[in-house]
């Protein structure tokens, strides 16, 4: 099937690994000489070949087998080793301590290496370059008006690194290596930081089990990059090779789909499909989906993998609660199928477990529900000549007051608090009830309207009335912005029993009011994840059944302070605000996609009683380690080898294996 003309290239090297019973002789490369003669490496199966109930997509056919892999052996591709299949039978070799680096050691493909893993990928290997290069010379690619283009959009465009190979938005953990002048003025090149230096434009599976497959045989850092909305800048790593999903992005409806007891609508999406192509396509298909609410951020990767809360939460519970089955390729090579029924233990981890942890997932069927009509509110409230500061916190307290009930009847809000400017502000944006009608929302939160007239303010709130949720979620949710490196942030997810008791109630406002009064900005979320429908037994967090708060708290800080002043604010969001809301809290935990980056216990506060089970699983599928990302199940054997302000692990740095701590200490 392949012609290949010999190259011969004088280099020899040697990879010899602690305890691994192959030495894998990498001489006498072989480069095509016309590339273009050259097939990638995959065989086509058709879904009846899989335990997948849905048919595969086109690019999830093209798989990687061991007869293809065989075949490059026989035309003396010697390297070829690079990309074989675990021998299960042979004992996990001990990995070194550290995941090999660039320019290193031999164990870092080099060109050779890599010109051969572009052709089986087919040509879609991409030597990365930093969106922001074309304002520096670094890159041989300056260039002033591209560079203007991207300082004016950096903000507020958040497509333009949604669409990017490795842009990520939590850049302060990146290194802030590549940087327009709006994020940093001072700023004189641009380097790589912790931006994958190889990445695969991913459209087939095959694709992805020929990267996975060298990162494990390399003992080279593997991350997975969908839209890098990440908080935590799980979609990046220095000196990492990196799966780029977003291309994944086919969608298609089924409007009679059965799977174990579930028969009725649903979609099945590549893992690149964003919230508002996942959207348009229910709107399209006249019916709804769970999914998050700001717009790029990814539908089918990390959102869902990590539970994924919605505005249609308090109805549907949560994202991973709709899902069927996922197709996945796993840490040893091998394309899978996880559902109720086919590797159910895989499944059950992939809903909540967290990204980059178990295997890479290429798409999802996911659970479709008839059209709803939706109304929402909006409002601000300000202190200042009109609104004393106790009357802000009463109105404020009046709403908190009926939680339970808003959430019973299915209702989402999200609101920010803050006194940056001097005067609190109270913003509603919106409360969001599905379902409802404005005379039924009226109804509902009569009480509170009650309360603000004895209080004596005006909301002035603003109503509307959509007839399906997409009109309502377009216009609620504008285009997020895209983060710097100028905040940090912490999460909470406040428990349904302190609404229970008055006492805790005012033990939980004080603990918001403080941050608040602090200088922090919060942004919650009025919100239950426990529908009278029930939901499925999965990895999700189980402090997301109980609650019906889930708060965001967050510092900032500007350009022009000294390190050791951000320092002290980054400490205070981990080291007071956070102990304040766990003492309030304490067998809750917090949402893991919008949590400190520094977490104390992530283990119990992302997965409570779970966590157990998580670990046992992750190492049993993925023994070699191969999937690791910050706060990520399994990830505490582990650490990056710098830190940014002394205590933030930096992704632009080596990632080793924890020595063990000698006894006793
Ligand atoms: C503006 C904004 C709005 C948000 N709104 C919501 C919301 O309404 N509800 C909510 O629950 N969360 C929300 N989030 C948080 C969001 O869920 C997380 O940021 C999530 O990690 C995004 O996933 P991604 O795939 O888009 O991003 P990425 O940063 O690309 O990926 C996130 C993690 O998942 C891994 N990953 C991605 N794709 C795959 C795959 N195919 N297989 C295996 N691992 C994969 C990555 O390696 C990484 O570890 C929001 C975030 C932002 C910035
Ligand atoms: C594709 O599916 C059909 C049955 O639907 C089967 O007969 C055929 O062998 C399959 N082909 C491959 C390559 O798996
Ligand atoms: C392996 O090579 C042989 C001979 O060229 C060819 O017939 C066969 O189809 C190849 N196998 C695969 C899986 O590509
Ligand atoms: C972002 O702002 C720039 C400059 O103000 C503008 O040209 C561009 O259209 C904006 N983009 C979006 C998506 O709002
Ligand atoms: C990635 O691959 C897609 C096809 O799947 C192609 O359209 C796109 O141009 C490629 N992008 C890059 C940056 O290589
Ligand atoms: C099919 O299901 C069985 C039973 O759960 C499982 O062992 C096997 O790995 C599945 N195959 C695929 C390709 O998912
Ligand atoms: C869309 O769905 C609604 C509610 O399920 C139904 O009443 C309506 O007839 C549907 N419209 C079309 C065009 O299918
Ligand atoms: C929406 O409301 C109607 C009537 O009030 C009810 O019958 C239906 O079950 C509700 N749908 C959901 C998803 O809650
Ligand atoms: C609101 O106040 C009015 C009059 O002050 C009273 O009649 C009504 O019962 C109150 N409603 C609620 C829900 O508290």
């Amino acid at each position: 099937m392949v012609s290949w003309t010999l190259l011969r290239v004088s280099l020899e090297l040697a990879l010899l690994t602690k305890g691994w019973a192959q030495t894998i002789v990498v001489n006498n490369h072989i480069i095509p000489a016309d590339a273009s003669s050259i097939a990638p490496a995959f065989t086509i199966f058709n879904a009846s070949s899989s335990n997948a109930t849905a048919n595969l997509f086109p690019g999830e056919t093209r798989q990687l087998t061991h007869d293809i892999l065989a075949n490059l052996t026989k035309l003396s591709l010697t390297n070829s080793g690079l990309f074989a299949f675990p021998d299960l039978a042979a004992p996990i070799r001990t990995p070194e301590d550290c995941k090999n680096f660039p320019g290193d050691s031999v164990m870092f493909p080099g060109t050779i290496t890599n010109a051969v893993f572009n052709l089986l990928l087919g040509g879609s290997l991409i030597h990365t370059k930093p969106l922001a290069s074309p304002c520096f010379s670094d890159y041989k690619n300056q260039d002033s008006a591209k560079c203007a283009e991207i300082t004016s959009n950096w903000f507020n465009d958040s497509y333009i690194h949604t669409d990017d190979p490795t842009s990520i938005n939590a850049i302060l953990f990146q290194g802030t290596s590549c940087v327009p002048d709006v994020v940093n003025p001072w700023a004189t090149q641009c380097t790589i930081g912790s931006y994958p230096v190889l990445s695969v434009n991913v459209s087939t599976v095959a694709q992805v089990q020929l990267a996975i497959n060298l990162a494990r045989n390399l003992n080279i850092r593997l991350v997975i990059k969908n839209t890098g909305h990440d908080f935590g800048a799980k979609s990046t790593g220095a000196g990492s090779l990196s799966l780029w999903t977003h291309n994944l992005k086919e969608i298609r409806f089924y409007e009679d789909y059965e799977e174990g007891s579930y028969n009725g609508p649903a979609f099945k999406m590549g893992a690149g499909v964003q919230i508002f192509e996942a959207y348009k396509a229910a709107r399209q298909a006249n019916v709804t989906i769970v999914g998050g609410e700001g717009k790029t951020v990814g539908m089918t990767g990390g959102y869902i993998l990590g539970g994924g809360h919605s505005p249609l939460s308090s109805i549907y519970g949560m994202g991973s609660d709709q899902v069927l089955s996922m197709e996945v390729v796993t840490a040893d090579g091998k394309f899978l199928t996880a559902s109720e029924t086919s590797n159910p233990d895989l499944f059950w981890a992939l809903r909540g477990g967290g990204g980059s942890t178990f295997g890479v997932v290429t798409s999802m069927v996911v659970k479709a529900f008839p059209k709803i009509p939706v109304t929402t509110m909006t409002f601000t409230l300000s202190t200042g000549t009109d609104v004393q500061v106790d009357q802000f916190w009463q109105t404020l307290r009046a709403y908190f007051q009926d939680f339970i009930k808003y959430t019973d009847a299915g209702m989402y809000s999200y609101f920010s608090l803050n006194a940056l400017t001097g005067n609190y502000v109270w913003t509603m944006q919106p409360w969001f009830a599905p379902n409802l009608t404005k005379a039924q929302f009226e109804e509902i939160t009569a009480p509170f309207w009650n309360a603000t007239r004895i209080i004596g303010v005006d909301l002035k709130p603003v109503y509307k009335e959509y007839d399906d949720f997409y009109e309502a979620w377009d216009e609620s949710f504008p285009l997020e912005p895209w983060g710097s490196n100028l905040q940090r942030a912490g999460s909470r997810l406040f428990p349904k029993e302190n609404w229970e008791d008055q006492n805790k109630l005012s033990e939980t406002f004080e603990a918001i009011r403080y941050v608040v009064d602090s200088g922090g900005y919060v942004l919650a979320f009025n919100i239950a994840a426990n529908p009278k429908t029930g939901y499925p037994d999965s990895a999700v967090n189980p402090a997301w059944r109980n609650t019906v708060l889930h708060a965001i708290d967050s510092v900032s800080w500007t350009q022009e302070m000294y390190p050791e002043l951000i320092q002290i604010w980054s400490s205070t969001l981990t080291f007071d605000w956070g102990p304040r809301w766990r003492s309030v809290s304490p067998n809750s935990g917090a949402y893991l996609s919008e949590s400190d980056y520094i977490e104390p216990d992530f283990q119990q506060s992302f997965w409570g009683d779970k966590y157990d089970r998580l670990y046992k699983l992750k190492k049993k599928i993925d023994p070699w380690d191969v999937f690791y990302a910050q706060n990520a199940v399994g990830s505490e054997d582990f650490e990056m080898s710098d830190n940014v302000f002394g205590i933030l692990p930096s992704q632009n740095s080596r990632l080793c294996r924890k020595k063990p701590t000698p006894a006793g200490t």
